[in-house]
């Protein structure tokens, strides 16, 4: 951890004016005020650009870049203050993966995926008669993974320039004296009082008011003590000490599993990125334990023979081979992958020409294939996961995805450190066959194992064109994440389309089981109903996903936030 002295952190201070009129300073000139803010859903910056899914954290970032960060820089600064504006997925009890390329043209890929702790076993989730017991992975105590989140940022922290507390500060100002909610947040939040009451021991910020409207403002003192805590011991002020202790004190009141010694050997892991190139594009997405970096490969290279620009956007044609490669890939997911600490992922073949033009060779243009009668779950929306992408004016570039797994994670507030704990140990396979909260099903490659990382649909991705920064893009949405970031790709290569669009137009989905295809509102009907005809399934989707968008177009940075969410842009 850099050293940062109090001179250093001046600038970052926070005034003390009279409540309501404090704005949280991010640096000389670059505040950002709390009480009053717009969501902006796009724009094209000569400089940087931050695209989120909350306006002060997209603003946060801004400021950051200009007050002399770089990219990696304000991506911790965001990830601290999503924890705070946004606690649904915003996290640092939680975990994700950042991929950036550095100026220098470096590749980072930074794991810090959630761990089962060292006494989980296999069969955790099943009852004396086998049956699986998924409110268990799904709430409460027992369904928190190791968090990773602050070992993530602290491994990040290396490419930065700015003094560690200096990127922690705007988070702690903002839990501190807190900040308006949106619409959306009263509604969510109020859709989960009673959750936040029956898995936690301890009352939270969450459940100060009865009911919430918009405007409130959602102060998080604790929250703002173990931030201090992590701005004045970088990643030990979470895993050591008093947080730890708060952990601890807290799992044991709610028969959870996470010790001291599981936080302690908590360390965020260097991968190699996933790389391909499509159409004559550099993509880089992240390898397992997520298998949103594959599964966007193979469903990229699976399209890539056939010229589906002639085919024409949502055109039947197109849509249903955009389907067939989904089922496929998703197939493979549930069998092939896992965390690669545990299981030999065989990388390397499920990206290969060979093995995918094989798996293509079953595919009809006048029917649908069937995936198997093994019965799965449904696919719920979800906006339990964000993502952020950062492009700089030195061109550095990052994307990260982060997440509790569910909205709000386990519903755990740890007592006396007000932050969330995630429910990631659903990410597991609790039993072969049993879906997931995602309808996702997998077998032995994802069963728990002590230690082990569950496996992730986060699909953090770059492209690059001519070996220069050309696009930043990824969404949450459990199984949907790779799908909507293969169909952004899609969009901007093959149907030459805008950040905004690539970003808004409507989606589809199709994850092998269930053997259905999810259609968001707005999808072409007369592309629906041939497919019908064809053998689809097809079930009437709510939202997909919530991308997160920058594409370099004419020199400048065109950004889009995605218009399913209070997402928004901010840059200069
Ligand atoms: N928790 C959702 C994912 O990692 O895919």
């Amino acid at each position: 951890m850099k050293k940062t002295t109090w001179l250093a952190l001046s600038f970052f201070a926070v005034m003390e004016l009279p409540a309501q009129k404090i704005l949280p300073v991010v640096g000389p000139g670059k505040t950002v005020d709390p009480f009053h803010y717009a969501i902006r859903k796009g724009g094209e910056f000569q400089n940087g650009v931050v695209v989120t899914a909350h306006p002060l954290a997209s603003k946060v970032g801004a400021a950051i870049l200009q007050n002399g960060g770089n990219a990696f820089d304000a991506a911790i600064a965001v990830q601290l203050t999503l924890a705070v504006v946004y606690p649904g997925a915003g996290n640092i009890g939680g975990g994700g993966f950042l991929i950036g390329r550095t100026v220098k043209g470096k590749i980072v890929a930074i794991d810090y995926r959630e761990k089962a702790p060292a006494a989980a076993s296999k069969n955790m989730y099943l009852d004396a008669d086998g049956n699986a017991q998924t409110q268990l992975s799904q709430n409460g105590h027992l369904a928190s993974g190791v968090p990773g989140t602050i070992a993530g940022l602290a491994s990040s922290f290396k490419y930065a320039k700015l003094p560690w507390a200096a990127l922690v500060q705007p988070a702690i100002d903002l839990a501190e004296q807190g900040f308006a909610i949106t619409e959306r947040e009263a509604r969510s939040l109020n859709s989960t009082i009673k959750d936040f009451i029956k898995y936690s021991t301890v009352p939270s910020p969450f459940v100060s008011r009865e009911v919430w409207k918009a405007g409130d403002t959602l102060i998080q003192k604790q929250l703002a003590a173990t931030l201090k805590r992590i701005r004045d011991n970088g990643a030990k002020g979470f895993y050591e000490g008093e947080t730890a202790r708060l952990i601890v004190e807290e799992m044991k009141r709610g028969k959870g599993l996470i010790t001291l010694t599981d936080l302690k050997n908590y360390k965020a892991a260097v991968r190699d990125a996933i790389h391909f190139n499509y159409r004559g594009y550099d993509i880089y997405g992240f390898p397992p334990p997520s298998s949103g970096g594959i599964i966007v490969g193979q469903l990229l290279k699976m399209i890539e023979p056939y010229p589906i620009a002639s085919y024409g956007f949502h055109s039947v044609k197109a849509t249903q081979l955009m389907i067939e490669t989904e089922r496929r890939a998703y197939a493979d997911r549930a069998e092939h992958l896992g965390d690669p600490d545990f299981w030999k992922v065989p990388v390397k073949t499920l990206l290969s020409k060979k093995y995918l033009d094989e798996r293509m060779k079953d595919y009809h243009t006048d029917r649908a294939s069937v995936s198997s009668s093994i019965k799965a779950g449904v696919i719920h929306e979800s906006e339990e996961t964000t993502h952020l992408s950062i492009m700089d004016a030195e061109g550095n570039m990052v994307a990260v995805t982060t997440t509790l797994n569910g909205g709000y994670g386990s519903r755990t507030v740890v007592g006396g450190a007000g932050f969330l704990l995630n429910n990631e140990m659903d990410d597991f396979s609790v039993k072969p066959g049993v879906p997931n909260m995602f309808g996702a099903i997998g077998n032995e490659a994802n069963a728990i194992v002590p230690g082990k990382r569950m496996l992730s649909s986060m699909a953090p991705t770059l492209m690059l064109k001519d070996g220069q920064p050309y696009v930043v893009v990824g969404t949450p949405g459990g199984t949907t994440i790779p799908t909507s970031v293969f169909q952004s790709i899609v969009n901007i290569v093959d149907f030459n389309m805008t950040a905004e669009d690539a970003v808004n137009k409507p989606k589809f989905h199709h994850q092998w089981l269930p053997d259905e295809v999810s259609l968001e509102k707005g999808f072409e009907p007369d592309t629906a109903e041939a497919l019908k005809k064809m053998g689809y399934t097809i079930k009437a989707s709510s939202a997909i996903g919530r991308t997160e968008l920058i594409k370099i177009t004419g020199g400048k940075k065109q950004a889009a936030a995605d218009k399913r969410g209070d997402d928004s842009v901010a840059g200069y």
